[in-house]
């Protein structure tokens, strides 16, 4: 910005305008309006501008930000053709300093600098958003996936744009929204998949799991009413030992005898259900 406070206190109206009205400007008539403006001012002012060139002034007004308010046409053109050629300034006059700023070609993003944050990109981007927006690639990297190999702007293909999943999946299951998938996915780590218990619907997991949600649904024990969550919790593919919640129900002797909870048990999502063929071991079915 140093450079900037430099150009301000140059002071504007730096040029003679008469010059550029005595002088041919061979070449140049298509940009002339066709009447000249009434008065001539002996310096030319911001305000001046506008009366040759409609498009820049129309631009700033609507959309100038910072551009509008924080600087004037000549903080960035210094001077005027014929008598100072070379008029269009560098961003680096005012914007240096941090890694941003030491990018390439500016103006392929912010097409038109008067107006800055209208910004688009091309289909293949990703180290220029880094200047920025270090934690998405931090995720991208450490937890690899194939949206590690996509660009950014694959899935943000405008600046701030969010896409939805469905945009490039399927769901699960029809009856699955595209609201739902990051209830386990995360964008920029979609294989992690980790949920907080009880936002979970059964269905979504038994999109993938029929046999289990069939099987606890139709159970008649106590484990029906609770929710696949509840008992594999925070993250896919745990699976949790009958001991972390009952403890140890019976007398020691029994369970060296008979091994596993299952034995008796059966699966957690159908209690005491067996298979024919194992039935003779089984105690009595508990009444419901
Ligand atoms: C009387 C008409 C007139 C006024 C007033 C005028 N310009 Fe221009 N401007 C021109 C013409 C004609 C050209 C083309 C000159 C050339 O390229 O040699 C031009 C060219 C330019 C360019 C392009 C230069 C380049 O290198 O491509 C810029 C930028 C510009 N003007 C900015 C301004 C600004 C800022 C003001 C107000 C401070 C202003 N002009 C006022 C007529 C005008
Ligand atoms: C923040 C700096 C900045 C400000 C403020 C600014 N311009 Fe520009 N202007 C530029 C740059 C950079 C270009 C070259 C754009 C390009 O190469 O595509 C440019 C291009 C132009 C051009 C030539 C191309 C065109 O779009 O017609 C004109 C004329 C112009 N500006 C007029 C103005 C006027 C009038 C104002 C004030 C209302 C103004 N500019 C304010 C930076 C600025
Ligand atoms: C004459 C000085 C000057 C030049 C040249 C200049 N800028 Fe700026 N720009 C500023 C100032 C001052 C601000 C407001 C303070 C800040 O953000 O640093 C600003 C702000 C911006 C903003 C943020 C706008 C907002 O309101 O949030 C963008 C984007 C920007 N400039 C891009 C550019 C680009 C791209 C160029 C080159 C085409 C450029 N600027 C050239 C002075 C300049
Ligand atoms: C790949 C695209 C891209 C390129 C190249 C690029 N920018 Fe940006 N720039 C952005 C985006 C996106 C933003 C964020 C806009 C927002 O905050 O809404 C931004 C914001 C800015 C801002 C305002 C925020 C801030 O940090 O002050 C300035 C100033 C700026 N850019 C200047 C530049 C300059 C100067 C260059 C060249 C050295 C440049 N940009 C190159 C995309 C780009
Ligand atoms: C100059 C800094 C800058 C650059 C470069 C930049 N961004 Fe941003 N980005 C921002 C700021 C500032 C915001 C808005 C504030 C926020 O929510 O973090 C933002 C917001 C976003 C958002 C929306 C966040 C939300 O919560 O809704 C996405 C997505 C995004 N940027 C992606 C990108 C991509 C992709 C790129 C590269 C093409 C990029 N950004 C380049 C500064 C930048
Ligand atoms: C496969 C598509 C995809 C890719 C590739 C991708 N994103 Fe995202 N990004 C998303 C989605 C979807 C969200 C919204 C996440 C949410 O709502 O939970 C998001 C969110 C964001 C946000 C908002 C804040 C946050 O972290 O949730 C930013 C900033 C962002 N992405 C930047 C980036 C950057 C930078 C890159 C490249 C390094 C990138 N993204 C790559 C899809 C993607
Ligand atoms: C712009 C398109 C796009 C968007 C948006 C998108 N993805 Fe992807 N996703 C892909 C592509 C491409 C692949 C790789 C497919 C392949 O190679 O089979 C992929 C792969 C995946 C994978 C498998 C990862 C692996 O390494 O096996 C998961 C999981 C995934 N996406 C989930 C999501 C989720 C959840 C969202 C929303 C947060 C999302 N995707 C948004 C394009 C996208
Ligand atoms: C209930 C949790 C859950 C929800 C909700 C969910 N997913 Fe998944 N998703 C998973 C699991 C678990 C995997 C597979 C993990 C594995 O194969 O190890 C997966 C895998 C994927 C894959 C990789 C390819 C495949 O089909 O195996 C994509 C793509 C995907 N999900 C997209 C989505 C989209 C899009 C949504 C939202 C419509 C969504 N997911 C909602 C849990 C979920
Ligand atoms: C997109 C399909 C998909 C969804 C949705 C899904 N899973 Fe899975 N799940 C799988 C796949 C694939 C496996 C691995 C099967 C294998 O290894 O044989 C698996 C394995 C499991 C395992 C067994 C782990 C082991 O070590 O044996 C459990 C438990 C599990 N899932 C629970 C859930 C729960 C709870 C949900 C809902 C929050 C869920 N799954 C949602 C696809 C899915
Ligand atoms: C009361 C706790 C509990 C509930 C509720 C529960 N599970 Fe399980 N699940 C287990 C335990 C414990 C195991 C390990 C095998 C066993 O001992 O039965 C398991 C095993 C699994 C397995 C791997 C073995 C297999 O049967 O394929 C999957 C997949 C699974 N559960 C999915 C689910 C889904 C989906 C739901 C919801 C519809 C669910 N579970 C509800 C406790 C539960
Ligand atoms: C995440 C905790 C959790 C896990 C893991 C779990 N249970 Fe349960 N279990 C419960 C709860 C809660 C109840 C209901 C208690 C009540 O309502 O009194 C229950 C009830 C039972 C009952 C009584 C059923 C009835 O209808 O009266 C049996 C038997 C049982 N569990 C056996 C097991 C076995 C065997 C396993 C391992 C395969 C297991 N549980 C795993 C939490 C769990
Ligand atoms: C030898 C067969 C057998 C084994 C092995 C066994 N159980 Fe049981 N369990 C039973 C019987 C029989 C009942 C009583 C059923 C009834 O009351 O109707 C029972 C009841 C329970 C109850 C319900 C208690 C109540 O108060 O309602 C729980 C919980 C339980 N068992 C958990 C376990 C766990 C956990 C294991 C493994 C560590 C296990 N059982 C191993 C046969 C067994």
């Amino acid at each position: 910005m140093k450079v900037f406070v430099k150009f301000l206190s140059n002071g504007t109206g730096v040029l003679l305008l008469l010059g550029l009205f005595l002088l041919p400007v061979v070449g140049h008539a298509a940009t002339l309006p066709a009447t000249k403006p009434a008065t001539l001012p002996a310096t030319l002012l911001n305000t001046d501008c506008i009366k040759c060139h409609a498009q820049p002034p129309a631009d700033i007004e609507a959309k100038g930000l910072a551009h509008k308010t924080a600087v004037g046409c000549q903080d960035c053109h210094n001077g005027h053709p014929p008598v100072v050629r070379k008029i269009i300034p560098l961003c680096s006059q005012c914007h240096e300093g941090t890694p941003h700023f030491a990018l390439k070609n500016c103006l392929e993003c912010h097409r038109n600098p008067h107006t800055p944050k209208v910004i688009t990109y091309g289909k293949e981007v990703t180290e220029p958003c880094l200047t920025c927006h270090d934690s998405q690639i931090k995720q991208l990297r450490e937890a690899p996936s194939k949206h590690s190999k996509l660009f950014c702007s694959s899935c943000h293909d405008q600046h701030g744009k969010i896409p939805a999943c469905t945009q490039c999946h399927k769901p699960h299951a029809p009856e699955m929204t595209a609201g739902d998938c990051k209830k386990c996915h995360k964008a920029h780590m979609p294989k992690a998949v980790a949920y907080v218990n009880d936002q979970v619907k059964n269905a979504d997991c038994g999109a993938c799991h029929k046999q289990a949600l069939t099987q606890l649904s139709a159970s008649t024990f106590k484990h029906q009413s609770k929710s696949c969550t509840f008992c594999h919790a925070d993250k896919h593919k745990a699976v949790p030992t009958c001991q972390n919640c009952h403890g140890e129900p019976h007398p020691q002797p029994l369970l060296a005898k008979f091994g596993t909870c299952g034995a008796c048990h059966s699966v957690a999502h159908d209690l005491y259900k067996f298979a024919p063929a194992k039935k003779a071991a089984v105690p009595a079915p508990k009444a419901q």
